[in-house]
């Protein structure tokens, strides 16, 4: 994952629009390559797709899969959805939470792990399931979590 950089930042953008993509693949590809969207991207976004700058804000808002903060060198996305939460998602979730002292949605205060939501990543038949750092987690209990995280720790 590389630092925020406008210049590089722009050219992502300008590279999308001119292809004639969408919004949500310029958002994709600065998530990709930054980690998150800097404000800064905001009025460029906007002025390459004809949005104003609310809905382009919106739209990395809507999206579990974009986010305007800088993460943790790890991610886990541990999923909210109805099938998982059917088999223990919110247990995982309270487990992971009180284990690293990580509020859904934030990060660590030394950077290591950030902990975010998601809402279903197609592993509906065999949660609770997750994500670390894009590689999926399925059918999660608290050993298995606990073993994961200790892994990150190390
Ligand atoms: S509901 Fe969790 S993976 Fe689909």
């Amino acid at each position: 994952m590389h630092n925020w950089n406008d210049e590089h930042a722009l050219q992502i953008i300008e590279d999308c629009a001119n292809a004639g993509h969408v919004l949500t693949t310029a958002l994709r590809q600065l998530v990709d390559c930054f980690g998150f969207v800097d404000d800064a991207a905001i009025a460029p976004l906007a002025t390459h797709f004809l949005r104003s700058k609310a809905e382009v804000y919106g739209s990395i808002q809507y999206y579990s899969d974009f986010r305007d903060q800088k993460p943790g060198q790890h991610v886990l996305r541990i999923c909210q959805a109805e099938s998982c939460q059917a088999v223990g998602s919110k247990k995982i979730t309270k487990f992971v939470t009180a284990k690293t002292g990580i509020s859904l949605g934030d990060t660590s205060d030394d950077n290591r792990l950030t902990v975010e939501p998601v809402y279903c990543l197609g592993l509906c038949a065999n949660g609770p399931a997750a994500e670390l750092d894009g590689q999926p987690l399925a059918e999660l209990d608290e050993a298995k979590i606990n073993k994961i995280l200790s892994g990150i720790s190390s």
